[in-house]
């Protein structure tokens, strides 16, 4: 199909009047292009909406590329955006989340309870030697303690690092031996499913492996039973019991770091993404404003988990610097029946509703009715994130769930990129399956090799032309391994490499197509073919291997394998789903494969390295393409 036909068939929707008139952003192009000529005076004016303990001295220090800094000189704490400031205010007495477990169990608390809260965790992790600089380990499930732990690192100057709970014990590992964490904080297990995920279990055998852990801190959540280690494992409940509540919030630079938080990239090593205490909280918190036309009233819910870049965002700290109240739920949407959400957000009366493709064609598996139960009236705007939004989902999204008057904000970003980078505001003409265009302050570009900016409809490399707050500063101990990632393809430019490819329309709108890189997203989830690759050779019986996404129905993109076996092992059924559970088991249940396929030499480069896309295309049916490179 042609361009010129592909455009006419996209199908475009906008916005209600009503909608439109109530936008916290009324005007796109001009502001836009203020934003783009001088973001030194637009992200200067903004800061002005955070409380600083001393103003900054310079906007943007541009000095050394890319190491850039934001608001040098200045002097802030995001906990004291989030928290501290609300005190004595209205938002004082408001809830700032409603918790939900999955079994049924709920707790409220308001911005004064998570004032309370956190400082008696702060008080608890000082206690136990933490200081402004070390980077706490986290790894629990859904539950009001995991943001408590997050808030009480930032409060009192540590970084945290929360490593998702669905990983298991060599992901964790890996993650506190990069961090040489000291502490760690975790809960006895959560809620999954009806089932009882174990988490202390996990724990327990990481921790036996890891130097640097002194203590360990477990809030009880399921009960169930678990073996705790004298003088190195705490309860939670036991070690708050007779300890302060309040607590100084420490005065840290801009700079100072907030959080590192893991992705995958090419290689198998993790990379600890760092973001800071300043640029962060005022790109979050902006970005959350505006294109959610976050107000007063709102009950905003996120559906992600908070241990990973969307719910550290948008669950934990853009909501509480606007002042927000967030539903915070710890268990499976689908249970125990297909309706959760909807109930809820029938109950809670949810305005604000955010999530992933991958969990929209999930609702949408389970048919109307159940969506239909609920009066889901409440509702004035959706959102979606993680991977592109295939059409048929959007609309079904727009349709069922929005009943055509929430539009849906499509948001493109990375974790990275710490906020929205590319996303409609409500003001904004939707076409399903594009992300639209560049927020304010952000200079996306889709460019070919040579750094052109491509043609309408041509396929090109998603750059980020200027500097940003809310970017990553660095990857944890690796300097190099940031600049080669992110700058070195345009060195030249300055510019960012996202590492998606994308295309634009006629009308400016940036369509994502997919990763250039080893990336892997399933069911929104980031995952490096190289950290799957090395879990499946871990395998006593398995040489050699790679893997591929292909594209799934439900989750975006599943995991297949190809696996080279040692000379003296058999084939068999048995072995290929040995080798599954392997994965599982070191990695944890996102990265098991769907298949597993014995082969007897891989496709590979003169120089060793594997093709995957030759397989890819081999096992789609295509053209694999140019395979001059090609060693066998
Ligand atoms: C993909 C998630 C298309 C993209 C916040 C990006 C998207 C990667 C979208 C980052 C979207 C995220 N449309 N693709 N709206 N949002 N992506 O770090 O490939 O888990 O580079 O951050 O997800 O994944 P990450």
């Amino acid at each position: 199909m042609s361009e010129e036909l592909k455009e006419a068939v996209v199908k475009t929707y906008e916005p209600s009047e009503e909608v439109k008139k109530n936008a916290n952003v009324q005007e796109y192009d001009e502001t836009y292009k203020r934003s783009i000529t001088d973001p030194v005076a637009y992200w200067g004016e903004l800061a002005n909406n955070l409380n600083w303990y001393q103003k900054w001295d310079k906007v943007l220090d541009d000095s050394n590329p890319p190491f850039f800094k934001w608001f040098t000189g200045g002097k802030i704490n995001i906990v004291h955006n989030a928290i501290d400031r609300h005190m004595g205010t209205p938002i004082e007495k408001k809830f700032a989340f409603l918790w939900e477990g999955e079994p049924g169990d709920r707790r409220t608390l308001t911005y004064g309870q998570l004032n309370t809260e956190v400082s008696k965790m702060a008080n608890l992790i000082k206690s136990m030697g933490i200081v402004k600089g070390d980077i706490v380990t986290i790894y629990m499930p859904q539950i009001p303690e995991l943001v408590f732990a997050m808030l009480a690192c930032a409060k009192i100057g540590a970084a945290h690092s929360v490593v998702y709970a669905g990983f298991s014990s060599t992901a964790l590992r890996n993650r506190i031996d990069d961090a040489k964490s000291k502490l760690l904080i975790t809960a006895d297990g959560g809620w999954r499913r009806g089932n009882i995920i174990d988490l202390k279990k996990i724990v327990n055998v990481t921790l036996d492996q890891t130097p640097t852990i002194e203590n360990c801190i477990t809030v009880k959540r399921t009960k169930h039973g678990t073996e705790m280690k004298k003088g190195r494992d705490h309860w939670y409940h036991e070690a708050i019991a007779n300890i302060s509540d309040e607590c100084p919030t420490e005065v840290t630079d801009a700079e100072d770091m907030l959080f590192i938080l893991y992705t995958s990239g090419t290689t198998g090593k993790p990379k600890g993404v760092k973001h800071t205490h300043g640029g962060y909280a005022l790109y979050t918190s902006t970005v959350q404003k505006m294109v959610f036309d976050i107000k007063d009233d709102d009950i905003w819910w996120c559906l992600a988990d908070p241990g990973w870049i969307t719910g550290h965002s948008f669950i934990v700290y853009a909501p509480l610097i606007n002042g927000t109240t967030t539903i915070l739920y710890e268990g499976a949407p689908v249970y125990p029946d297909p309706d959760r959400i909807w109930e809820m957000v029938s109950r809670y009366k949810v305005t604000v509703f955010y999530t992933s493709p991958t969990a929209v064609r999930g609702f949408m598996r389970f048919g109307d009715d159940w969506v239909n139960k609920h009066d889901l009236g409440s509702l004035r705007l959706l959102g979606s994130v993680g991977e592109p939004i295939n059409p048929s989902a959007w609309e079904w999204y727009y349709k069922v769930v929005g009943k055509e008057k929430s539009p849906i904000m499509d948001t493109w970003w990375q974790t990275e990129t710490g906020g929205f980078m590319i996303s409609p505001y409500p003001i904004t003409t939707l076409k399903p399956g594009s992300a639209t265009r560049p927020l304010f302050g952000i200079d996306a570009d889709v460019v070919n090799d040579n750094g052109e900016s491509t043609k309408v409809g041509e396929e090109g490399l998603l750059v980020i032309k200027q500097p940003w707050p809310g970017m990553a500063r660095t990857i944890l101990g690796d300097d190099e391994r940031y600049k080669s990632v992110y700058w070195s393809r345009f060195e030249p430019q300055g510019w960012y490499l996202a590492g998606d490819s994308a295309r634009k329309d006629k009308d400016g709108y940036i369509w994502i197509i997919a990763r250039i890189d080893d990336v892997i997203k399933v069911s929104g989830y980031r995952l490096g073919t190289a950290e799957i690759e090395s879990a499946l050779v871990s395998h006593a019986s398995v040489v050699e291997s790679a893997v591929v996404a292909l594209p799934h129905e439900l989750k975006g993109h599943a995991i297949h394998s190809y696996v080279i076996l040692s000379e003296e092992v058999e084939k068999s059924d048995e072995l290929a789903s040995e080798i599954k559970t392997h994965v599982r088991t070191e990695m944890g249940p996102i990265a098991m494969p769907e298949t597993v396929t014995f082969v007897d030499s891989l496709p590979k480069t003169r120089s060793g390295k594997i093709m995957r896309r030759v397989l890819k295309a081999q096992a789609m049916g295509e053209d694999p393409g140019d395979l001059s490179t090609i060693e066998d």
